[in-house]
């Protein structure tokens, strides 16, 4: 597994696409990691990192795929190229990709890993549900994905035959996901301030005892945590 790096790097470009923006950067000597696993970004103003999935892994370049739904996330959403920022990473455990019969399974904004998913197993095939069609937008990122809108659930795009699932979303869907799939390995979120297992900011209650998800997790196979992780609603950019 790839050892986690403290690095600066420039931001080599920013573009929304629907509601989120992809932040770039220059990837210099870091290794992506695997998909699933996170960099601590730091965000010019605050004290504290925030944690973000490995969206896109290209040879010159790492990218974020941010959804602006707090102070920090906003100030990441409106870096310009050049501006340089502080990222630590590759961190936790992220999926495993060697699966016979995959089918990645994104929410919102949970489409963030599966980019990256993709490309590194071969294009497999992809449902993505969104709330509304400007969130639907990211899903140009993730090639020949099944997209579907609310009222319609994810859940409903899962085939009735065994498949191999990685999901990534809100903690409903992962709950929902899992009742259909009990092995699906689901990459959940905890609000984290280290990501390397320090603070125990992300604790989190699974098989009934007290867990940093950013050590055992965030993917995590057929073992729910005990809701709720996040006090708040998730909350999902409404411009
Ligand atoms: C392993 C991991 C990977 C992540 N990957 C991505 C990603 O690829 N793209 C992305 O946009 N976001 C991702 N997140 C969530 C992101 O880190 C938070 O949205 C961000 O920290 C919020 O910071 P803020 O200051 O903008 O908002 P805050 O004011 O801190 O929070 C705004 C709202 O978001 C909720 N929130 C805060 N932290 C989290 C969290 N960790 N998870 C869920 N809800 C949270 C709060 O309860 C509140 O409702 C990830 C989180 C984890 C743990
Ligand atoms: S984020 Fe600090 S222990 Fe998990």
């Amino acid at each position: 597994m790839a050892s986690p790096r403290r690095e600066q790097r420039r931001v080599g470009g920013s573009e929304r696409i629907g509601l989120y923006t992809l932040l770039r950067l220059e990837r210099g000597g870091l290794e992506a990691g695997l998909p699933g696993q996170f960099f601590m970004l730091d965000v010019p103003g605050h004290i504290m990192p925030r944690p973000f999935s490995i969206c896109l892994a290209e040879k010159d370049e790492l990218a974020f795929l941010i959804n602006p739904v707090g102070p920090a996330t906003r100030v990441l959403c409106e870096l310009e190229r050049g501006q340089k920022i502080g990222l630590f990473g590759p961190l936790g455990n992220g999926f495993r990709t060697d699966v016979k019969r995959p089918l990645l399974v994104g929410g919102g904004i949970g489409v963030a890993p599966f980019p990256y998913a993709a490309q590194v197993m071969g294009n497999p095939p992809v449902v993505l549900g969104f709330r509304t069609a400007r969130q639907a937008e990211a899903a140009q990122l993730v090639p020949k994905a099944e997209v579907c809108i609310e009222p319609q659930l994810v859940t409903e795009l899962i085939p009735g035959v065994p498949m191999d699932v990685l999901a990534c979303g809100p903690e409903p869907m992962l709950h929902a996901v899992h009742a259909l799939v009990p092995d699906a390995q689901l990459a959940w979120e905890a609000p984290m301030a280290c990501g390397f297992g320090a603070c125990y900011g992300c604790v989190v209650e699974l098989d009934g005892k007290s867990r940093r998800l950013c050590v055992e997790g965030p993917v995590l196979n057929g073992r729910p945590p005990a809701l709720p992780l996040i006090d708040d609603e998730e909350e999902e950019a409404e411009a």
